[in-house]
């Protein structure tokens, strides 16, 4: 079972092809209406099942729309209006839907839930985000990256702020496609010590530098994600904030960078906290690319998925 659940757990041969061929599929539609058929329907007859335990708009979208593009059928489905969020197990849960449907893709919170439906389901399963990983969004900024300015192999990409769930896909990342990674965060928010030494172990120099002007010295690619995430308690939020604030990516911050940086988001942004509307709408921002390339690398990943 091909199963797309962390950038770590795929082979880098099969990471570079879905990455290749997401940048084929983008431009064969060059100019088309975003609803018109690929040339190829590699999805005609199958049923894609989308599963949202936490909101979502780029996820739920480009996937439904990659879907149908490539000419499947899609179900759209809330974790709290099904049973899974009434008390049936994952395990049954993902039994019964592999009788449903070709591929599951799932928007979690805890990761087990996630590895539990792999385990249990016949069809492949797509990692839509979860509390600790998000792999899709990275796999659309490693398109998006390279559509810009080239390889990414040996660069130097710096996160800012918390070392949280994207962040640690950048790690993953960071490791098999062979860039360099720089955090910058306050200290109760360092990335995971686990995916900083495997991406060590890949040959990554990775970084923890504390000053965010220093961190962000000859960056490449400079990167911001939201203080509080969908899983953080809103209750933390003024804590985080005032550990966050000497992160805010701002024209000054940027400064730092190559003239030639870019600056990426996953969104949903929250402007004039940890990224300013200057950065964001100026002219090193690549955030929009990013979002549209959630749907052309997706497109990818469901086809590896299902060998098609
Ligand atoms: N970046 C991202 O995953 O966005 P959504 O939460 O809108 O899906
Ligand atoms: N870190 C964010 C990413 C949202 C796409 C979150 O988990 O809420």
């Amino acid at each position: 079972m091909t199963h797309f659940l962390d950038i770590h757990k795929t082979d880098p041969s099969d990471l570079r092809q879905i990455i290749d061929q997401a940048a084929q599929m983008k431009a064969a539609r060059t100019g088309r209406p975003k609803g018109a058929p690929d040339d190829t329907q590699p999805l005609a007859g199958r049923m894609v099942a989308l599963i949202f335990e936490k909101p979502s708009t780029r996820t739920r979208v480009s996937f439904d729309v990659g879907v149908r593009q490539m000419g499947g059928e899609t179900l759209v489905l809330s974790g709290k209006d099904m049973q899974l969020g009434h008390g049936e197990t994952i395990a049954d849960t993902a039994r019964v839907m592999s009788r449903y449907v070709d591929l599951i893709m799932i928007r979690t919170f805890d990761e087990t839930v996630l590895t539990e439906m792999s385990e249990y389901s016949d069809v492949p399963v797509i990692n839509g985000l979860t509390d600790r990983t998000h792999p899709c969004q990275i796999m659309a900024d490693i398109l998006t990256y390279e559509e810009h300015r080239g390889p990414i192999k040996g660069k130097k990409v710096v996160w800012t702020g918390d070392g949280n769930n994207v962040c640690s896909s950048f790690l993953h990342a960071a490791g098999q496609f062979g860039f360099d990674l720089t955090f910058t965060g306050p200290a109760q928010l360092d990335p995971e010590e686990e995916f900083v030494g495997l991406a060590r172990k890949a040959g990554s120099t990775i970084t923890i530098e504390r000053d965010a002007a220093k961190a962000v010295a000859d960056a490449d690619l400079v990167v911001a994600d939201t203080w509080v995430s969908m899983h953080d308690s809103q209750s933390s939020k003024e804590r985080r904030h005032n550990m966050l604030r000497p992160y805010q990516v701002n024209d000054a911050l940027m400064a730092h960078a190559k003239p030639d940086a870019l600056f990426m988001h996953c969104l949903p942004a929250h402007r004039e906290e940890e990224v300013t509307s200057a950065v964001m709408d100026g002219p090193q921002s690549v955030i929009f690319d990013e979002a549209e390339n959630r749907l052309h690398a997706q497109k990818a990943v469901m086809r590896w998925c299902l060998g098609v």
